[in-house]
C-alpha cells in the first residue's frame, strides 16, 4: 500500500521488506527505539530480521504521553551523536503513537534528517499514528505544539503485537477504527462488535488505507484530511479537562465521547444509541460545560473564531468546517446526558 512517499506493509511481508530495506541501504547503525512497555515487542521483532545487524542500539524511554518533551528529545539528540550516527544513520520506532512520534521527530530533525521507519505496537498507532507522516512533541502543557510532516521510508503493520497491549488500549485504538467506519460507511455495525480476541490483521489493513487514501489526497490538512477530526473537536477538549482533574483517559475513549457529540449534532441519534450499546455516553456535569467550550474554541483546527466540527449528513458521508453554536452543543450535551440516564 503506497501513502504520500511511503509505503505501508502488513504482517509477514512487512518484515520480508524491511529485510530487503535493511539489506539495500545497509545502514552504518541501526537504533531501536521503545518505551519500557514496548521494549517487550524486541526480540519477536529482531528474530523475523535477518539483516538486522546483531549490534542495533536500543534507546528505551520512559512510557507516557510525558515522554513527548524536548528534554527527551534533546537527550536522544545527544545519545545519537554519542553513538556518532550519521545521516545514514537509521531509527526503527517500535512502539505506540508516543515512541512513533517522538522517534519521528527526533529523526527528522537530527542532521537535518535521517531515515526512520515505524513500527507500530499498539492498536491506535497501527491504525491512526504511524500513518500520515505527522512527528510531534508537547510544549507547555499543550499536545502536539512543535513538530514536522515527515513520511518514514516504511511502516510495518503486524497484528500479533497486540498480544501484549493492555485492554484499556486497545479499547482505545478502537475508537479510531470506529471513526473510521464511520467516515466510510464501511463495516457498520460489524466493527462495533470486535473484540481484544479477534484476529483483525485484515480490518487494520482496511482501516489503514481509508486514512491513508485520505492523507494522500491531502498531505498538509489544508481540506480533505480535517474530515479525520470526526469526534476530535470535542473528544480533545474531554481529554484535556479530564487529564486536568487528574483522572486521565486514553485518546481513543475521549475520541469515543467526541463521536456522541458528533451523531447527536448530525442528527444521527440511531447511530448514536448503536455506538452507546458498545461504548456507553460519559455523563458531562453542566458545571464543566465552560471550560470544555473554551478548550473547543482554542483547538488548533478552528477557523474565524468558531467552533467547528466535523459531522455526517448520512452514514459514510462527512462534511468538515460546520460552525457550531454554544446554545445547540449545549443542548447536544444534555440530551445526551438525560439519554444516558433513561438506557
Ligand atoms: N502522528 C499522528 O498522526 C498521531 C495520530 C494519533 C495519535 N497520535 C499520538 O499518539 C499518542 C497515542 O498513541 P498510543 O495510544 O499508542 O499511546 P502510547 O504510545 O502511550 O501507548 C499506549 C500504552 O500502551 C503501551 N504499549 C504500546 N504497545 C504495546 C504492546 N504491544 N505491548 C504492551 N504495551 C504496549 C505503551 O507503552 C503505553 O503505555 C498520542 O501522543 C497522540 O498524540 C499521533
Amino acid at each position: 500500500m503506497n501513502t504520500t512517499a511511503s509505503t505501508i506493509f502488513f504482517g509477514e511481508d512487512g518484515f520480508t521488506a524491511l529485510d530487503q530495506y535493511l539489506s539495500n541501504n545497509e545502514p552504518s547503525k541501526t537504533f531501536v527505539l521503545v518505551d519500557e512497555n514496548t521494549s517487550i515487542c524486541i526480540p519477536a521483532f529482531a528474530e523475523k530480521l535477518t539483516a538486522l545487524e546483531a549490534d542495533f542500539e536500543i534507546l528505551e524511554i520512559p512510557s507516557g504521553e510525558e515522554s513527548k518533551s524536548l528534554e527527551l528529545v534533546h537527550q536522544l539528540w545527544l545519545t545519537l551523536l554519542e553513538h556518532g550516527a550519521d545521516r545514514n544513520a537509521l531509527l526503527i520506532n517500535l512502539g505506540g503513537g508516543v515512541v512513533g512520534d517522538i522517534g519521528g521527530f527526533v529523526a527528522s530533525t537530527y542532521k537535518r534528517g535521517i531515515p526512520f521507519i515505524q513500527v507500530p505496537t499498539s492498536l491506535l498507532a497501527m491504525v491512526d499514528a504511524s500513518v500520515g507522516g505527522k512527528t510531534g512533541i508537547n510544549i507547555g502543557g499543550l499536545k502536539n505544539q512543535v513538530g514536522t510532516f515527515s513520511q518514514p521510508d516504511m511502516v510495518v503493520v503486524d497484528a500479533s503485537f497486540l498480544a501484549s497491549l493492555p485492554e484499556e488500549e486497545w479499547a482505545s485504538g478502537h475508537g479510531e477504527m470506529i471513526k473510521h467506519a464511520l467516515l466510510t460507511g464501511t463495516d457498520w455495525p460489524q466493527v462495533l462488535s470486535w473484540t481484544a480476541n479477534d484476529d483483525l490483521q485484515e480490518e487494520i489493513k482496511r482501516s489503514v488505507a481509508m486514512k491513508a487514501a485520505v492523507v494522500e489526497s491531502d498531505f498538509k490538512e489544508s481540506g480533505l484530511r480535517k474530515i479525520l477530526n470526526l469526534g476530535h473537536t470535542f473528544g480533545h477538549a474531554w481529554e484535556s479537562l479530564m487529564h486536568s482533574k487528574g483522572n486521565g483517559i486514553s485518546h481513543g475513549r475521549a475520541v469515543i465521547q467526541g463521536l456522541h457529540v458528533a451523531l447527536v449534532l448530525s442528527q444521527q441519534q440511531g447511530l448514536q444509541a448503536e455506538l452507546a450499546n458498545r461504548y456507553p455516553w460519559v455523563n458531562v456535569s453542566t458545571e464543566d460545560f465552560e471550560v470544555l467550550w473554551h478548550h473547543q474554541l482554542a483547538d488548533k483546527k478552528n477557523e474565524n473564531g468558531e467552533v467547528q466540527f466535523v459531522l455526517l449528513e448520512r452514514l459514510g458521508a462527512p462534511t468538515f468546517g460546520n460552525p457550531v453554536s454554544i446554545e445547540t452543543w449545549s443542548a447536544a450535551l444534555l440530551w445526551l446526558n438525560q439519554s444516558a440516564d433513561v438506557r
